[in-house]
């Protein structure tokens, strides 16, 4: 269910270099799904930033972002007891209905937070599985405690500093695993989806308008362009084409 509200931020802090939580107070009656984003007006920018959701509860969602441009930044500097403009109950979210057997989670960067809400969930449902983490350098890392309390969790640094030294696909081809669900950087999902095997992959492509209207967010698939805004960002494996 799509609702526009008013949120209140309860918590805006550090976690890791660039990294920052937020968490928003306002009505959580919009059933979230694992995977699902909001995408939040924030003053002085026309377009809105979209945003996974991390985890929820009654009252309050987690989102975790990164510093990128003017927007992020913007959004850095927001202090407990601000308001923010939020679109809830975005995209489709993973299926969890598709997997089966062992399972792997593989995250990249800012493609984590919506792993998390997603291992919460199978960790209730009982479901066998892990999570293979990756960030550029071991300076970005967060979540890694978090993960390893729901499930087996590695961890893959670029620089080597924390877990492996290389990408997420080093420790996955040492891995045995029926179906995966992944989030992450294009080049990240290219690299899990070229492995092959079944899975889902959420796309964080760059939006314009973010409702369906200017096809700036399209990924190919078997049948034709889809837009990572209205019908995604999650798209199932063995409908993607990556060109
Ligand atoms: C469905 C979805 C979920 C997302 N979830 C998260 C999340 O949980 N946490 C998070 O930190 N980010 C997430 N993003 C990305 C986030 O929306 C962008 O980083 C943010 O909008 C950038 O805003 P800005 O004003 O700071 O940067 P801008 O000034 O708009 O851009 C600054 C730089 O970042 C690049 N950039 C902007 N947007 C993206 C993007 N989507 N992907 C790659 N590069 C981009 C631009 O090309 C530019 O180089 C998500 C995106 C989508 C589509
Ligand atoms: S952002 Fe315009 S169609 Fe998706």
């Amino acid at each position: 269910m799509k609702k526009q509200a008013s949120y209140e931020i309860k918590k805006n802090q550090s976690l890791a270099k660039d990294i920052f939580l937020m968490t928003l107070v306002g009505p959580m009656d919009f059933s979230p799904k694992p995977g699902q984003f909001i995408n939040i007006k924030i003053d002085g920018f026309y377009l809105r930033r979209p945003i996974s959701i991390c985890s929820f509860d009654e009252e309050s969602m987690d989102i975790i972002y990164k510093i990128v441009g003017n927007g992020t930044h913007a959004l850095s500097q927001m202090l407990p007891g601000q308001k923010l403009d939020v679109l809830c109950g975005l995209g489709n979210g993973f299926d969890l209905s598709l997997a089966s057997g062992k399972i792997v989670l593989v995250g990249g960067g800012v493609g984590i937070p919506p792993l998390y809400g997603l291992a919460k969930e199978l960790k209730a449902a009982g479901s066998q599985f892990s999570a293979v983490l990756g960030w550029q350098t071991g300076d970005q890392a967060f979540f890694i405690d978090e993960f390893a309390a729901l499930c087996p969790t590695h961890g893959a640094t670029n620089d080597g500093e924390i877990g492996k030294k290389g990408t997420v696909t080093d420790i996955l081809k040492e891995l045995s695993y029926d179906y995966y669900f992944t989030c992450g950087p294009k080049l990240m999902l290219k690299a899990v989806h070229d492995l092959g095997g079944n899975g889902q992959l959420s796309f964080e492509a760059r939006m314009g308008c973010g409702f369906g209207a200017c096809m700036g967010c399209s990924c190919k698939t078997l049948s034709g362009s889809k837009r990572i805004c209205t019908q995604g960002p999650v798209l199932r494996s063995d409908e993607v084409i990556f060109s």
